[in-house]
């Protein structure tokens, strides 16, 4: 078996929010997909360790932004390779509230949505989050950053926590 024919998947790269009464975080994710049309349905895969995924999990809250190709790297490291659980990831970084209560990062993002959890799947590792679609909005126009090209042009690894990983 060959688990390099996985590295063949594509995806995009978004950042999930959620909500603890005041507290608010969010983290980078690969693993966001739309799974049916009516009513709007999306996925998102989290790591059970991730702060991000109590917060979903105790709030049934979420937000997803769209990050744009232009996203610094620095950018990327603070939601990808930080936990909530030692910073305020949302201190200095444009976000809004949206009708959800989810908090939704606005910086490099494109497009966002928000959604109410309407299920959920344990995978192990990570829970599988399938979210109702709530509200969603188009910030500007641009090129969604990619996963390939994360790691292609920006050089960038996966954390041992994306779903994705592969030593
Ligand atoms: C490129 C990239 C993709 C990632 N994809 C996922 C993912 O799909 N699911 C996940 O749970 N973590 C993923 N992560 C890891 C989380 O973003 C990371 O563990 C984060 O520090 C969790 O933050 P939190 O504890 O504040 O929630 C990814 C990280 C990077 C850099």
């Amino acid at each position: 078996m060959n688990l390099k024919a996985l590295r063949k998947i594509t995806y995009g790269l978004y950042i999930v929010s959620s909500r603890d009464a005041d507290r608010l975080n969010g983290q980078i994710a690969n693993t966001v997909f739309q799974v049916t049309a009516t009513p709007p349905r999306v996925a998102v895969c989290l790591n059970r360790e991730n702060l991000t995924h109590d917060f979903v999990s105790k709030s049934g809250i979420f937000s997803v932004s769209v990050l744009e190709q232009e996203t610094p790297f620095k950018f990327i490291g603070l939601f990808g390779f930080r936990s909530g659980r030692d910073i305020d990831k949302f201190k200095e970084v444009e976000h809004i509230i949206g009708k959800t209560g989810a908090p939704i990062v606005l910086a490099h993002t494109l497009a966002y949505m928000e959604f109410e959890v309407g299920g959920k799947m344990d995978t192990g590792t990570h829970t599988l989050f399938v979210g109702e679609l709530r509200g969603a909005e188009i910030i500007k126009e641009g090129t969604p950053l990619t996963y390939d090209y994360y790691h292609r042009v920006l050089k960038g690894k996966s954390p041992k926590k994306a779903p994705t990983y592969i030593e």
